[in-house]
């Protein structure tokens, strides 16, 4: 039993010195805990709805930065909707998703930072879009870290936030991952439309200081932030 217990220190020393010296963060712990067959869980995510209210003429008309919310929770189902708009996928054949990607590579991840979301639980998620589900990378209040960071208040009263990053290593032009960026969010702005949600993107922050206090992956490089929240 002792034996076992020292074992246990032991290799959880060893994985915290090499995750400190080689910076495992975000993607990389969650390979690295897939290759040695450790369990991820992801969290699947309530399917999307293909037919909404608002047509996409009255939703660009209505598109307006939205700063200020209602108190309310958003439920999983609204969120989930909203990462879909972002990046779901639209063709499993091709893995094509509803946003357009720089010869269909796929540079930008999705993360979301719940504070009162109905059925998820506070903490850092990274948008999955293969099978529509979340990879949660850490727990706790992450939103407030990220108002910390980024100081700007609508991060503070809203009740969710979305990062979306750039993957710099993946991306054979330097711009590319920011175009990719501008089209999901501008899905989320019409998603949003439809749900009665309100968004704005945000790139006044230093995204060194969003990337450090969220510890998120090394190679990727944080360009929008959008608090979310229902419309007052
Ligand atoms: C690249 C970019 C960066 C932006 N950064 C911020 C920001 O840091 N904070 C903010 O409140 N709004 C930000 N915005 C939102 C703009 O202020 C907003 O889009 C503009 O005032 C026009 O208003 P509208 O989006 O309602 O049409 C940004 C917009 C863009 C395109």
């Amino acid at each position: 039993m002792k034996r076992h217990v020292l074992l246990l220190a032991l290799v959880l020393f060893v994985v915290g010195v090499f995750g400190i010296r080689f910076g495992l963060n975000g993607q990389s712990r969650i390979a690295l805990a897939q290759e040695k067959g450790a369990k991820v869980e992801n969290m699947k995510l309530p399917e999307p709805k293909y037919d909404g209210e608002v047509s996409v003429e009255r939703a660009l008309l209505e598109r307006r930065s939205i700063r200020e919310y209602k108190e309310d929770s958003l439920t999983l189902t609204e969120v989930s909707q909203i990462l879909w708009a972002a990046q779901g996928i639209t063709d499993p054949k091709t893995g094509h998703r509803t946003a357009p990607s720089a010869m269909a590579t796929y540079l930008i991840n999705v993360y979301v930072l719940p504070g009162k979301v109905i059925g998820l639980p506070m903490g850092l998620y990274q948008y999955q879009p293969t099978h529509h589900e979340l990879a949660k990378m850490a727990d706790g209040d992450m939103k407030s870290k990220l108002f910390e960071a980024a100081g700007q208040q609508p991060i503070k009263n809203a009740p969710a936030a979305l990062i979306i990053t750039g993957l710099t290593a993946k991306s054979k032009s330097p711009n590319w991952f920011y175009l990719e960026a501008g089209h999901a969010a501008q899905n989320v702005y019409l998603q949003g439309v439809s749900l009665n949600i309100g968004t704005v993107v945000m790139a006044g922050f230093k995204p060194e200081d969003v990337k450090k206090a969220l510890n998120l992956p090394a190679d990727e490089t944080v360009i929008y932030v959008m608090p979310l929240g229902k419309k007052k």
